[in-house]
């Protein structure tokens, strides 16, 4: 794993620093493929919950690495897009849910990266935005797929097409943040938020990031058949029995 990623994993929880302050934690290839390396670790460590984060106190992370892309032919973008592509899926896909920690910047592959998280939590000094029509391309990590699933279609639209930089309260505003915090309480509040997320039934949350995900895939026929299935599926696993069983035993459950 490149010095410019680092992954925690504590009391169930992982924890991923984009580590290249000086460069605003700005994705290079090295950079992004080490993303990569530390979510199969995390996935491999059993970790109950993910939380995604940038160094230092100005950038979550200021995007794609601009110096890299600016001499890149159509190959090797597409072969950038894929990358990226996998790395925001991986995200998407982690068994358990991911929370990206929004300690400042977060533009264009920062900002996709960010959307792949199943929540967002925002300093009150982020700055959010798909700003890569000022560079003359647009969002290539799932930027134009995921925003307007997240934010609605008009919303997405204007962000995607004039570049505007957001700050953390238009961000909550407009739906692209669930909070937003003191910038020095945000490493603490994300931490619970995650050990919160880690004590949950597993198997149960899981099972519902999965059909949540799949909720935007499907039809509502497809989407509603998946989650009969799913739920039903639940049954009989230690998760459903406990929670059930200490309900009509009036205690608190005790999940694994
Ligand atoms: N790719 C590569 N390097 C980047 C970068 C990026 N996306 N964003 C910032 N950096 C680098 C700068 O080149 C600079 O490097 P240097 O010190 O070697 O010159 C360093 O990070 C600090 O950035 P700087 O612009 O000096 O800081 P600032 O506080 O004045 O401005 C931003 C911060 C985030 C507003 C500004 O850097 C910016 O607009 N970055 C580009 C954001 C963007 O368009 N991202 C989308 C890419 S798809």
């Amino acid at each position: 794993m490149a010095d410019t990623v680092r992954l925690d994993v504590e009391d169930d929880v992982a924890t991923i620093t984009i580590d290249r302050p000086d460069q605003l934690n700005a994705l290079n290839v090295p950079t992004l493929e080490s993303l990569g390396d530390a979510l199969e670790e995390a996935e491999a460590a059993d970790a109950r919950a993910l939380v995604l984060t940038g160094a230092g106190e100005k950038a979550f992370v200021a995007g794609a690495d601009i110096s890299h892309m600016a001499e890149m032919d159509p190959e090797e973008a597409n072969e950038y897009a894929q990358l990226g592509h996998d790395v925001a899926n991986a995200i998407e896909e982690f068994p358990a849910p991911a929370i990206a920690g929004i300690n400042g910047y977060a533009f264009g592959g920062g900002m996709e990266l960010a959307l792949a998280c199943d929540l967002r939590v925002a300093s009150e000094r982020a700055v959010l935005g798909q700003t890569e029509i000022d560079l003359g391309i647009v969002p290539g990590w799932g930027g134009t797929q995921r925003l307007p699933r997240l934010v609605g279609d008009e919303t997405a639209r204007r962000l995607i097409y004039f570049g505007e930089r957001v700050d953390a309260t238009d961000a909550l505003e407009e739906g692209l943040v669930g909070e937003v915090v003191a910038h020095d309480e945000l490493r603490e509040h994300v931490s619970e938020l995650a050990d919160d997320l880690a004590a949950q039934p597993a198997t149960a949350l899981r099972a519902a990031k999965e059909t949540i995900n799949q909720s935007h895939e499907t039809s509502l026929e497809a989407g509603l058949e998946f989650e009969r299935r799913t739920w039903a599926g639940l049954f009989g696993s230690d998760d459903q029995r406990e929670g059930m069983t200490a309900f009509l035993e009036d205690r608190e459950p005790e999940f694994e």
